[in-house]
């Protein structure tokens, strides 16, 4: 397949890997094929020991206008409920152990948006525009919206921008902790980049035991999670990069991360 057919582009930068979503005629509506290949372009990452982080972006125009609705319109209940829609492929990147930042430009709607709320960081071109508006097809933001969305800006913004499709700008956005920065529409790739190149530079093992468990805090009690960060970070003393991390502070030298 070439780069025009690829739904997907994947490229690398040092430790960091990079997805394009590539169905710019469709403001990279999120289909099954896209689905799919994003799925197993996350996986690949995963597993590559080169890797540190993880990048997704889209178009200047639209990281992705949402569920492909020209895919879905004559759907039927026993179609989505037997192939498992969404939950077979969209979830994947729940698999996922290494960070993965979404860098947004353009519109970011429905599944795009509920894509990047799955992501562990969404640096925001000042152009983004994040909404949830099934809504107005007579559908529900069903791929993680109506339970990301809330854990990450609170019910009462939630409940508007699903109920009435509310579009969010990129500064709203910011302020509302729907995104974790903001950035030039220009510096998008070069800053979301240098980001993960950042991240990546440290030790994997303490970034996946840091990224489970934030994410721990959105699942259980707060005692629950407090009990789990506390095993993760007592595993962090049987952590090679972690006594070298402190020695490498103590000795007024740079780190050098094996990640073990
Ligand atoms: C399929 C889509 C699409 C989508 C855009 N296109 N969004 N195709 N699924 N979600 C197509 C258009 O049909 C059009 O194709 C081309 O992309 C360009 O789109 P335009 O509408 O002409 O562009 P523009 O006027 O700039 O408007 C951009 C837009 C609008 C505001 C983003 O496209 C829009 O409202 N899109 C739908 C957004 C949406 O409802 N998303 C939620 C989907 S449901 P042609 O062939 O005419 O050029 C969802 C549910 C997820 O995500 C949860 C699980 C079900």
């Amino acid at each position: 397949m070439n780069a025009q057919e690829s739904v997907v582009l994947v490229e690398t930068r040092g430790r960091v890997g990079i997805v394009t979503l590539n169905r710019p005629k469709q403001l990279n509506a999120l289909n099954d094929a896209l689905m799919d290949a994003l799925g197993e372009a996350l996986l690949a990452f995963d597993a590559d020991d080169a890797i540190g982080a993880i990048v997704i972006t889209g178009s200047d125009k639209a990281f992705a206008a949402g569920a492909d609705i020209a895919a879905m319109a004559d759907w039927s209940y026993m179609d989505v409920y037997r192939s498992d829609f969404i939950t077979r492929n969209w979830e994947t990147i729940r698999r996922v152990r290494k960070p993965v930042i979404a860098a947004v430009a353009g519109f970011a709607m429905g599944g795009g948006c509920e894509l990047a709320l799955a992501c562990d960081i969404v640096v925001a071109a000042e152009n983004a525009k994040f909404a949830l508006p099934e809504i107005k097809l007579a559908m529900l933001p069903g791929a993680g919206g109506t339970q990301r969305l809330p854990r990450a800006i609170g019910k009462a913004k939630a409940m508007d921008m699903c109920l009435s499709a509310r579009v969010l700008d990129a500064a709203e956005a910011d302020r509302y902790g729907l995104v974790s920065r903001v950035v030039p529409n220009e510096r998008l790739h070069d800053e979301s980049i240098a980001l993960a190149a950042r991240i990546a530079g440290y030790s994997l093992p303490a970034l996946m035991a840091i990224k489970e468990s934030v994410n721990r805090a959105w699942e259980s009690s707060l005692t629950e999670g407090i009990g789990f960060e506390r095993r993760q970070l007592h595993a962090r003393f049987a952590s090679d990069d972690a006594h070298e991390g402190m020695h490498a502070f103590l000795e007024k030298r740079e780190p050098e991360f094996r990640h073990r």
